[in-house]
């Protein structure tokens, strides 16, 4: 769990300052999870929720700076789309703030026609 909350600290921008009580919580309340490993040390993570027939939406996908571009990546969100409860939904959803062209390469396209909303609980 320390290794998640690091990897978020240092690869992303939207997952710092999460603590590991809660990283649990949200990785029991996700319906696959997939690490990538160098050795002991944790390279990759990404996970998605799904309601399992519906709709699924992928979320947290990371690869540390110094495995970038080598295909980890790409191994991350295939193997979540091969999961159960992601193969069993209709449609995959994601949110990206500068790497749509990652996922257009794996099959996602652009939705030009609905608007992101969201609502924010201060905690
Ligand atoms: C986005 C990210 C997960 C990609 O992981 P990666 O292991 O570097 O990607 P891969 O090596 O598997 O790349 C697969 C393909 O996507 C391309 N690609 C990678 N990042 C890209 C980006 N940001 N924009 C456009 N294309 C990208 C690669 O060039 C490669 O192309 P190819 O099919 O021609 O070989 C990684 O760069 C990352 O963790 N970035 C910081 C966190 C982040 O922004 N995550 C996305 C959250 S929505």
């Amino acid at each position: 769990m320390d290794q998640l909350r690091q990897l978020f600290e240092r690869g992303s921008f939207w997952a710092q300052g999460r603590n590991e009580a809660d990283l649990r919580r949200m990785l029991a309340g996700s319906q696959a999870a997939v690490t990538a490993w160098n050795q002991r040390t944790l390279v990759g993570f990404g996970r998605a929720t799904s309601d399992g027939v519906y709709r699924a939406v992928l979320w947290d996908v990371v690869v540390t700076q110094e495995q970038q571009g080598l295909g980890l990546g790409r191994r991350i969100v295939k193997t979540l789309l091969e999961a159960p409860a992601l193969m069993a939904s209709e449609r995959v959803y994601l949110m990206t703030t500068n790497s749509s062209g990652f996922y257009e390469r794996l099959g996602f396209e652009k939705v030009e026609r609905q608007r992101l909303m969201q609502l924010i609980h201060s905690k």
